[in-house]
């Protein structure tokens, strides 16, 4: 009996052939739609892996907070329940303080300058900011500037005050916002387009890819072009897993996310003006362009945050962040 139990399993084994080791899967979670700059990037890094990595590695993406929403995802990774994420640089509050930078308001005044200060020592050094809670900053990828949509017009701080805003989890919006006389509100993303539908809030702010794919435009009859902050993104993973990574195979997933990301700006930049576009002729939100004084009344009511947070993100880091402005 053992014997033909064994002329069996020599027979299956030959019919199967070699051992093949399973690919190593990275479950790649994201909140917004796949038709914006970070959906795109992450369905590239897949089609990248695919074709490079062959059946050694394979990337699976989920989108719209289908696996884990932004509050729940980094914990997730630590638990090594999903690999790859890239959240908005505004909800690491809880892991590093640093990062608050980027939620200053009016602090670049392009994606030109981000992109030289993220490029800089002191922006790469920043992707090390979550080192000692386990995870790794493997890159930047860009979604634009902000603009805030609401149920009534805006144009000077004024105008904001008393309203509602959905934000983001992080102080120093809370604190923007706060500076204009406004009622933050911190809410997961998904959330956001039934607050507003249902009036349980007055307004919002997002970039033109998120107002669009999201919609927040047919609900929203108002929006104020203010760029006066900045949503990007940092693509991280845990330090276990990258470290576990094989050595081989460690340099080619980073490459092919560096490429994914190349293509995921490329994206941000259009998306930026064809979004805005689509939503202007839509008719169902009015666009307000603000003067140059106007402009000037939202900075001086908002800068003062700066100094607020100083002592918690390090008056070199900003004067770096903002130098980037007039290289
Ligand atoms: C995102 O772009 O990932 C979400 C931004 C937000 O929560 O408003």
């Amino acid at each position: 009996m053992r014997k033909l139990i064994f002329a069996v399993a020599l027979a299956a084994s030959l019919i199967a052939g070699p051992l093949t080791a399973a690919p190593i899967v990275i479950k790649f979670s994201h909140v917004v739609a796949e038709n914006t700059p970070k959906g795109q990037m992450a369905n590239k890094f897949k089609d990248l892996i695919a074709e490079r990595l062959g059946d050694k590695v394979v990337v699976e993406v989920y989108p719209n907070s289908q696996l884990f929403g932004d509050n729940k995802v980094l914990q997730a990774m630590l638990l090594g329940d999903v690999q790859m994420a890239a959240p908005s640089l505004s909800k690491f509050e809880s892991f590093t303080r640093k990062l608050q930078l980027y939620d200053l308001p009016f602090l670049f005044k392009d994606m030109e300058a981000v992109e030289r200060f993220q490029n800089s020592a002191a922006g790469q050094e920043l992707l090390n900011s979550l080192k000692k809670k386990g995870l790794v900053g493997l890159g930047y990828i860009h979604n634009g500037l902000k603009q805030l949509s609401s149920s009534q017009p805006i144009r000077v701080p004024a105008d904001a005050s008393g309203l509602k805003f959905r934000i983001m989890t992080s102080d120093v919006l809370a604190a923007q916002f706060e500076a204009v006389k406004a009622t933050p509100l911190k809410k997961p993303f998904s959330e956001v387009f039934t607050l507003l539908q249902t009036r349980a809030i007055d307004g919002q702010e997002n970039t033109w890819s998120n107002i669009y794919s999201k919609k927040f435009f047919e609900v929203q009859p108002y929006i104020t072009e203010s760029n006066h902050g900045l949503l990007d993104y940092m693509v991280v993973t845990s330090t276990e897993f990258w470290m576990d990574l094989p050595d081989a195979l460690r340099p080619e997933v980073k490459k092919a996310l560096d490429d994914a990301i190349i293509f995921g700006n490329q994206v941000a930049a259009q998306k930026a003006i064809d979004d805005r576009q689509r939503i202007a002729d839509s008719g169902r939100s009015k666009i307000a362009t603000l003067s140059p004084e106007e402009r000037a009344q939202w900075v001086e009511v908002m800068k003062p945050v700066w100094q607020q947070f100083e002592h918690e993100i390090g008056k070199e880091l900003i004067d770096a962040a903002y130098n980037a402005n007039n290289m």
